[in-house]
């Protein structure tokens, strides 16, 4: 079972970057492979709009975004974080654009996916609500998805709540796809009652959703 982190933000050591990485050691713990893709890294080109994918299932732009759909393809989850620029920044609706010729041709249907968003203070649901709806479209089951505030790199370590759900919600991704793309048990209930039961009460901060 492989599970692959996708970061869209510009920022090395980014908050986002955070928190999928304590995603990706969760699922590798709990017995998933795991990669790590770096958007900013990659050479992606706008969607110029032609929409051929949709009949062809094919991009006729050359860079890099063929090799990332191919190991988002092969993958049985996906995770993505993004920072909140006005909602998820112009690297994550790039790429997300680009990858209309996978979810077209429903070759990301029923893989396990999580969104991550960090942000300031505004409108970081709303980018969380796009990363849902991608999941929507492209009939991924979306196991969770988060909004944490942050500004700085490395604000979001200093809130022990968001990284604990992180860590969950990587060992979730793993297990939903091992119990055959249903909730374990144990995670039947809201990620936030379950992290508070499993490490206090008090873990719960007012500046989470
Ligand atoms: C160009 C730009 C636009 C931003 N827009 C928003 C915004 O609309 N709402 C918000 O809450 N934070 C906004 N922020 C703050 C970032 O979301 C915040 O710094 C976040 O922690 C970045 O995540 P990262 O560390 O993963 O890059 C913006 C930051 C930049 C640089």
């Amino acid at each position: 079972m492989k599970i692959v982190g996708v970061i869209c933000t510009p920022r090395i050591g980014g908050n986002s970057e955070i928190l999928v990485k304590q995603v990706l050691d969760a699922a590798t713990k709990a017995g998933a492979e795991s990669e790590i893709i770096f958007v900013r890294d990659k050479k992606i080109q706008f969607c110029d709009g032609c929409m051929k994918c949709i009949k062809s299932g094919k991009c006729h732009l050359i860079d890099d975004m063929e090799e990332i759909g191919e190991k988002l393809v092969t993958s049985d989850g996906i995770v993505i974080g993004v920072p909140t620029y006005w909602t998820i920044g112009g690297m994550g609706v790039a790429f997300l654009d680009r990858l209309l010729p996978y979810t077209a041709s429903g070759r990301l249907a029923n893989k396990v996916g999580a969104g991550i968003v960090v942000g300031a203070r505004v409108a970081v649901d709303t980018a969380a609500g796009v990363l849902r709806r991608f999941f929507i479209y492209s009939h991924m089951l979306c196991v969770e998805c988060v909004a944490h505030y942050g500004t700085v790199p490395g604000d979001v370590i200093k809130n022990e709540y968001a990284m604990k759900s992180a860590w969950e919600i990587g060992r979730l991704m793993a297990l939903f796809k091992e119990n055959g793309n249903r909730y374990p048990e144990e995670y039947s209930v809201p990620l936030s009652n379950y992290v508070k039961k499993k490490y206090g009460d008090n873990i719960y901060p007012y500046h989470s959703s």
